[in-house]
């Protein structure tokens, strides 16, 4: 090389050297977002991102001197290999800093070894099996566990003159824990099991399931299916074959009368009663202001649910440990911040238990009642500080 080259060659480098360093000095986070976006459980890929963009609206997008940048991929469903696929292309090709996102419990267990691997924070915005988070020290929950919300509603039913029950609950991990918790808590405060079944996670037709509980005439129906159609269905069905006439009542997570299809399933949902850790009428100044900017973000008028909540406190949840960090990606120094976190949700204060990376959070017990004319889960009673039973 001659030496005029080699000099051009340094003015180069010399120019582009502090541009470059400018760009890396504000660099940019990427968050893999992976999620249902289509299928039957498409809401809650729609929720979990709607409920990100919000915060980043209300917030802004730079945390730590770093600009979020978000990769979103979809899971087309409960597709725990696609899952995993697409998590390992964000991770190799899109050079993704944190994974975050997923509805459904298979598809989070499906990315849990990549995320010990590839030592990234996994982010879990909904997906509520208890065992989640011991699949990898790099996962984080904001969301919620099915047992965590099973014993309260295990307890009240107890305290209120229910005292034969009938568990039905879907056939994968979230349903088994709930059934499991209920079990455990219903009998310990004095409570009977008539009888427990399992409806599978895909397509499920809930009819000689409903004849088998009007049959067995408990007080009540203990249920966990994953809402949306199934919840429709269940609800339709538990009223045309006669279980509401018959006096069996229902008891359940708030899964069962989720805030985005409480209005489709229409007014055999009044009077229901409900454990859970969100409502889209709880009533606090950080939820007005969530829903209000919810409606502007996203330009819809569709009612933020939890998972919309577990997608924005994902959301704060990162945006708070990046600044903690100073803006640094290092996998341990984002799970040192995470640990121990506490913040101020839509649903009320929450806080990550720094010994399980599990939410610690306030159940509350609510009835579906009429405002303004529409459905909406009324908080009556409260369960605070809420660890997940699954883990003790
Ligand atoms: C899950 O798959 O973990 C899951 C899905 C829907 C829920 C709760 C848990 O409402």
């Amino acid at each position: 090389m001659n030496r005029f080259k080699r000099s051009m060659q340094w003015l180069l480098i010399a120019v582009l050297l502090p541009a470059s360093a400018l760009v890396y000095a504000q660099g940019t986070v990427k968050i893999g977002v992976v999620a249902e976006f289509s299928g039957p459980f498409a809401d809650y890929g729609g929720q979990i991102l709607a409920g990100m963009k919000t915060y980043l609206k209300q917030h802004g997008d730079v945390y730590g001197g770093k600009k979020i940048e978000l990769i979103v991929k979809d899971t087309t469903g409960a597709a725990p290999e696609v899952a995993k696929r697409l998590a390992q292309e964000l991770v190799t090709q899109d050079n993704v800093d944190i994974l975050a996102g997923f509805g459904l419990t298979p598809n989070a267990m499906a990315v849990a070894p990549v995320a010990t691997e590839a030592k990234k924070p996994m982010v879990i915005m909904n997906a509520a099996t208890s065992v989640i988070t011991t699949r990898s020290p790099y996962i984080v929950r904001l969301s919620h566990t099915l047992p965590q919300q099973t014993q309260p509603i295990a307890q009240w039913a107890a305290k209120n003159g229910i005292k034969r029950v009938f568990t039905l609950v879907s056939d994968y991990g979230p349903g088994t824990d709930a059934e499991a918790a209920f079990i455990k808590a219903f009998k310990a405060a004095g409570g009977e099991i008539v009888d427990s079944v399992r409806t599978p996670l895909q397509n499920p037709d809930f009819a000689p399931f409903l004849q088998r509980i009007k049959d067995a005439k408990p007080d009540a129906v203990f249920v966990f299916v994953p809402p949306g159609s199934q919840t429709i269905a269940f609800i339709k069905g538990y009223e045309e074959r006669g279980l509401k006439q018959a006096g069996i009542k229902i008891i359940a997570t708030g899964d069962l009368t989720d805030d985005g299809v409480l209005e489709a399933m229409g007014d055999g949902t009044l009077g229901l009663i409900t454990s859970f850790h969100y409502s889209a009428a709880h009533d606090s100044p950080e939820n007005k202001a969530f829903i209000k900017s919810y409606a502007e973000t996203n330009g819809t008028k569709l009612r933020p649910n939890f998972m919309a909540v577990g997608g924005y406190d994902g959301m704060q949840a990162i945006a708070e440990a990046l600044k903690k960090t100073q803006g640094s990606t290092d996998p341990d120094k984002l799970m040192a911040a995470f640990k121990g976190m506490k913040l101020m949700s839509p649903r009320g204060p929450i806080m990550i238990d720094p010994d399980t990376r599990d939410i610690v959070e306030t159940v509350y017990i609510r009835r579906v009642e009429k405002v303004n004319g529409q459905l909406y889960n009324i908080e009556f009673d409260k369960f605070p500080d809420q660890k997940d039973p699954g883990k003790q």
